[in-house]
């Protein structure tokens, strides 16, 4: 969703600001705006990108040691200059920018209008602030205290900012559903959706808790308190990121740089949890929580897009190993449909940025249904690593690019030490058949990196194909859930229209789509059904379609049917989606820097989307 930043210290905020809505813009770029607060407010605010914002401020006055900035992800309202954040008070002296979605927005703007406000904006936003004005002037209270009451009357998820003319020294800032991270430097404090921005300046930080206010003075400690009006303690955390992790690294796009991280970022997952000498996986994480799933009647794996897709895979894991019965639901899906759980029921969250509404959702219902919540994020101190009640991070390190890729892969890793782990301790797997799992575990990371020296020929083939308007995906077993990523992942970024189907599916409808203009990407590495993949290729070749398959090093019979062939090398079946996906994620990207698209920030989409 949006991406917030604000400032106040000795420094200049404008610099940091920008540089912090850089930071920020992978969260949404619909609009971008910014307000310092000087004798008065100033605000300027234009549709588009944070550097379109930058050249429309360019002759304006931007000094100041005190500001906030805003980049969009439109909900309510079409992305223009008019509904661009920050949104300012009928008295000119309050303005707001917010992340999330004011619910009862519509009543609060009836009863507003009635009272005499006009509305400027389409945004559900714009009403926080007339209705902060309103209460302040209506019943004479200070800034904290209107803001507080405001956020009692308030339906939805909201992460905010305020400023005030008034109070040229002061900060409000607050929280439910929506992430928000305050730094804490030497006279200087930094508030952000995330801690991207704040990094750079310091590595203590506060995350502000669901229905949180806090109040950053200049020259004064951190004061927070909840809406109920209870004082809390803040609680510094260290902050473990790097700066360097955060930027491209000479490469052209964060997606690429993150591609070609997988083989670092999978050892970085595995690291620490598998004692090769020992034979053993330890993630501490779930420690506590090996007894629950080892009784488990049923899991239910959760999460949305590409972590869904994790999901999959987890469910062949988990059942191949565990033997325990899996569902995969979609979290939007999940939350809404009334589900039967029990209390021997484990369900896994799967989410990169720990953020996702519906996830969190789903994992609110599992959890009032008495059923254990296990988490797998990236986004350390997450919204969800929070609000489960276990988990095992992936350290995949920050991922920038809106398109996943290496969080994917992480996900599938942590799936599967999980799954082994509780395999091994069920004797549901022989200690032999362990071993040799984790052996080649062990080995994945090279495979990626040989895999990703198939880039030149994959970047031809995309030469090739950039120009069609549909492509299918297939694979079986373990690779459908492959299929589905990697046509996810076209879709996403290059904006061509990509089905993925289990190989075996596409008789019964698919088929019909083929033709010569069909390019068919097929997973047919060796091992599970290879040979009835063999069978799926005739039938595309039948139709004229064009196949471009995945195989094995030195597979002789898939290269004499497909039309194009890329190389990785064998593995284990259950291991093959950690290195079939490479390909996949490197095809789209070629595709999409062919169609001149913009691949780390495609158009209508936004790293986290933390609205339902
Ligand atoms: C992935 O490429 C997508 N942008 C999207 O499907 C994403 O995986 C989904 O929104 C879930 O996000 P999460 O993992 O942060 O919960
Ligand atoms: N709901 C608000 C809007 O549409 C905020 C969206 C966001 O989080 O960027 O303006």
């Amino acid at each position: 969703m949006c991406g917030i930043i604000a400032y106040i210290g000795p420094r200049q905020a404008y610099p940091v600001l920008i540089k912090g809505l850089h930071r920020l813009e992978y969260r949404g770029y619909d609009s971008a705006g910014i307000c310092l607060v000087n004798q008065h407010l100033d605000i300027y605010k234009c549709k588009g990108k944070v550097s379109d914002l930058e050249k429309f401020v360019a002759d304006k006055d931007t000094s100041g040691t005190i500001g906030m900035a805003h980049t969009r992800w439109a909900t309510h309202g079409e992305p223009n200059q008019i509904n661009a954040h920050p949104h300012i008070s009928q008295n000119q002296k309050l303005a707001i920018i917010h992340n999330g979605i004011i619910e009862n927005y519509a009543s609060l703007r009836s009863e507003l209008i009635n009272r005499g406000y006009k509305f400027k904006s389409d945004t559900d936003t714009e009403v926080l602030v007339h209705l902060i004005e309103d209460i302040q002037t209506q019943e004479k209270l200070d800034l904290e205290e209107s803001v507080r009451i405001a956020l009692n009357q308030v339906i939805g998820a909201y992460a905010i900012v305020i400023l005030s003319e008034d109070h040229p020294d002061k900060i409000i800032v607050a929280r439910k559903g929506s992430p928000m991270v305050i730094g804490i430097g030497k006279d200087e404090f930094f508030v952000a959706s995330d801690a991207t921005p704040i990094i750079e300046y310091t590595n203590n930080v506060v995350y502000l808790n669901d229905e949180e206010i806090a109040v950053l003075e200049r020259n004064k400690e951190l004061k927070i308190k909840t809406i109920k009006n209870k004082i809390e303690t803040p609680y510094i955390q260290k902050l473990e990121m790097s700066l360097s992790a955060i930027e491209k690294g000479g490469f052209d796009h964060f997606m690429l740089k993150e591609i070609y991280e997988q083989p670092r970022s999978v050892r970085d997952c595995m690291r620490g949890r598998i004692n090769m000498e020992k034979g053993i996986v330890h993630l501490g994480g779930i420690r506590e929580y090996e007894q629950k799933l080892l009784n488990a009647k049923r899991i239910i794996i959760t999460a949305c897009g590409t972590s869904w897709h994790a999901g999959l895979v987890g469910e062949y894991l988990f059942e191949e190993l565990t033997r325990i019965p899996v569902e995969v639901e979609y979290s939007s899906e999940f939350r809404y449909r009334n589900p039967v759980l029990y209390e021997d029921d484990v369900v896994i969250a799967i989410s990169q940025s720990g953020e996702t509404a519906d996830t969190l959702a789903a994992i609110d219902l599992a959890k009032s249904k008495g059923a254990t919540v296990l988490g797998i994020c990236n986004v350390v101190g997450s919204s969800i690593a929070r609000a489960t009640h276990a988990g095992v991070y992936t350290h995949a390190g920050p991922e920038i690019g809106v398109a996943s890729t290496k969080a994917f892969t992480a996900q599938v890793v942590t799936l599967t030490l999980m799954s082994l782990q509780i395999g091994h301790l069920k004797g549901t797997i022989t200690r032999s058949r362990y071993h040799q799992i984790l052996t080649e575990l062990d080995t994945i990371p090279e495979k990626i990196e040989r895999t990703l020296r198939m880039n030149e020929k994959i970047k031809e083939i995309a030469g090739i194909y950039k120009d069609v308007k549909n492509f299918l995906y297939l694979g079986r077993g373990y690779n459908f859930p492959i299929a589905l990523e990697g046509a996810l992942k076209l879709k996403e970024i290059s904006y061509i229209h990509a089905e993925g189907y289990p190989a075996a599916e596409m008789k019964h409808g698919p088929i019909a789509l083929i033709d010569e203009q069909m390019p068919v990407v097929v997973i047919a590495t060796k091992k599970g059904t290879y040979e009835k993949v063999i069978s799926n290729i005739q039938e595309v070749k039948a139709r004229k379609g064009k196949i471009i398959a995945i195989i094995n090093e030195g597979d002789v019979t898939v290269k004499q049917l497909a039309d194009h062939c890329i190389e990785i090398p064998e593995t284990e079946e259950m291991l093959v989606p950690l290195i079939a996906t490479i390909p996949l994620q490197l095809l789209s990207y070629h595709i999409a820097v062919m169609r001149h698209c913009n691949v780390d920030q495609p158009r209508n989409l936004a790293k986290s989307v933390t609205v339902e």
